[in-house]
């Protein structure tokens, strides 16, 4: 089979060698996009990372995809209704991180409880004093979890080592797991009322889109902290800045952002003002809070460590080779019949 490789840098090319005896393996480290597809029609196989375009325009532009193995575990940014349409299977990495997104919920909690960015600046300066930085401790606060997933479980499982007390909230709750990770169910209100800190593990869809809404904001407790590793549309991050601005919320610790891929590179930003139609009042008001001091953003880093990229990409390497064998695996789509 034709199979193409976005977004993979040298490195990780070792991963898929055992693909390349019996397959045509092309790999790219740019992203799919309406551009780069054009050397690429006859794939019969792609495998992206999240910054690639997989809208309809671009999906039908392939005129024998057979598989779309996204190296990632959500797959909101793939038009799964046009693949099934199609006869194409999409398959995820359901679980190749939830350790390490968990521990980086913990980093952003601690860069705010520890004021660390001002910190370590304030050192880099060349200055000593520990004043002005006084931060707040993790145990005994709560923690509140939204989604207890396989990422909301591991969260859990850390804050217990902080001594926190934990609730949380699942539209699915499996009460078995309560006594595992020590925490109690409560209601979706119940959780924006009590919690001190409050992190998101939901996927993005239609049901989770601003689900930390203005109103959400208003059930919270003054001075809250939010950490979002899921995905930047689960939040109103319109409301955020409001609620920021009232001090409702304190700080918040933001690994995803909605508009994330046109924030990346101006270029981008340029191209689609004329081009798509994103948003530009959520635009801005990303811009806005990269600049706040009260406010962590990484970029979209959570799941990067070594160890999760290799789970990453020997599970996409499984799902590739699985599906040219006839046994598809991971595929998230009404399941097609063509192999
Ligand atoms: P999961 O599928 O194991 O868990 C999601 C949980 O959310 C489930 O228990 C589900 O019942 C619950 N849920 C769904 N809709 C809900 C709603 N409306 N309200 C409350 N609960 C709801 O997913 P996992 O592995 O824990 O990942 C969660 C999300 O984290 C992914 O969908 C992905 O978007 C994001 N993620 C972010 C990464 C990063 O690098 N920042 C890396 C990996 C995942």
């Amino acid at each position: 089979m034709k199979i193409v490789v976005f977004e993979v840098e040298p490195w990780e090319r070792e991963t898929f060698k055992n693909l390349e005896r019996d397959h045509d393996i092309v790999y790219l480290e740019e992203p799919l996009t309406d551009e780069t597809v054009n050397d690429f029609r006859d794939a019969e196989v792609i495998s992206t990372f999240i910054y690639s375009e997989m809208n309809r325009e671009v999906l039908q532009q392939f005129g024998q995809l057979k598989l779309v193995a996204t190296r990632s575990t959500g797959f909101d940014h793939i038009d799964t209704d046009y693949c099934s349409e199609q006869d194409i299977a999409v398959s995820n990495v359901p679980t190749y991180g939830e350790n390490t997104v968990a521990e980086h919920v913990f980093a952003l909690l601690l860069t705010i409880s520890h004021r660390m960015v001002e910190a370590v600046d304030r050192t880099r300066r060349g200055d000593f004093s520990p004043k002005g930085l006084s931060g707040f401790d993790l145990c005994g606060k709560t923690f509140g979890v939204i989604g207890t997933g396989h990422i909301g479980r591991h969260a859990m499982r850390i804050a217990n080592g902080f001594d926190m007390d934990v609730i949380a909230y699942d539209v699915k709750p499996d009460k078995n797991l309560e006594a595992d990770y020590k925490f109690e169910y409560v209601d979706f209100d119940d959780l924006l009322g009590r919690s001190d800190i409050i992190s998101l593990h939901v996927p993005a869809n239609k049901h989770t889109h601003h689900l930390i809404s203005g109103e959400a904001f208003n059930k919270m407790k003054d001075g809250v902290v939010l950490i979002n590793t899921a995905r930047g549309e689960v939040v109103d991050v319109q409301a955020l800045i409001r609620a920021l601005a009232e001090g409702k919320v304190a700080a918040a610790g933001l690994d995803v952002l909605p508009e994330e891929p046109t924030i990346r590179e101006e270029a981008e930003l340029l191209r689609s003002v004329y081009t798509r139609s994103q948003n530009m009042e959520t635009l801005l008001a990303d811009h806005v809070l990269l600049r706040l001091r009260n406010v962590v953003i990484t970029p979209h880093s959570a799941f990067n460590t070594k160890e999760a990229v290799q789970r990453i990409l020997n599970t996409t390497r499984d799902n590739i080779l699985r599906f040219t064998e006839g046994q598809p695996q991971n595929v998230v789509n009404a399941v097609p019949s063509r192999v």
